[in-house]
């Protein structure tokens, strides 16, 4: 298996697609399949944002200065992601809001994934050699098991706290 940071992130966002279609298709369906659909979402959201916040953004950063401006974005981001998460985590799908809000999200992430998948990681790879980008893959491997999994845990919300309080 690939350790390439790239690889990894690509497959995430595979992932997510795949759960976003689900979604789309469960529209007018059971309640409670869309709910458990859209738990699955948000536990993928927390675990990717936490890894892209830990480890490649804080690292693509400090070895290649000249892409800070694409990460400040990128924080911004996952930002309206992340307050659509974690209120989506209280709400339940009889909410008339809720259809609504998941697509949003779902918008949003999906603007956010393309930019990363077509502007950022082409980037990311020509600045990068194979054995960093092999090194941060293997440290979010590592850390993947400790990641929040859900928006309101603490380690979730590390980065909007950290900016507030900055
Ligand atoms: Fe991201
Ligand atoms: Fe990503």
């Amino acid at each position: 298996m690939s350790t390439d940071a790239i690889v990894l992130l690509r497959e995430d966002h595979k992932t997510m697609r795949r759960m976003f279609k689900e979604f789309q298709a469960a529209q007018g369906g059971p309640k409670p399949k869309k709910a458990k659909i859209v738990g699955e979402i948000l536990e993928a959201l927390t675990v990717h944002t936490y890894l892209e916040n830990e480890v490649m953004y804080p690292e693509v950063r400090r070895l290649l200065p000249a892409l800070e401006e694409d990460i400040l974005q990128a924080y911004e981001e996952h930002h309206v992601a992340d307050l659509l998460c974690l209120e989506l985590s209280t709400m339940s799908p009889e909410d008339e809001h809720f259809d609504a809000k998941v697509t949003v999200l779902i918008a949003t992430v999906l603007h956010h994934v393309e930019e990363e998948e077509h502007e950022w990681f082409p980037k990311v790879r020509e600045g990068l050699g194979r054995n960093q980008l092999q090194e941060l893959g293997r440290r979010m491997i590592e850390l993947r098991p400790k990641a929040p999994t859900k928006p309101t845990q603490p380690k979730a919300l590390k980065k909007a706290l950290d900016a507030i309080n900055a």
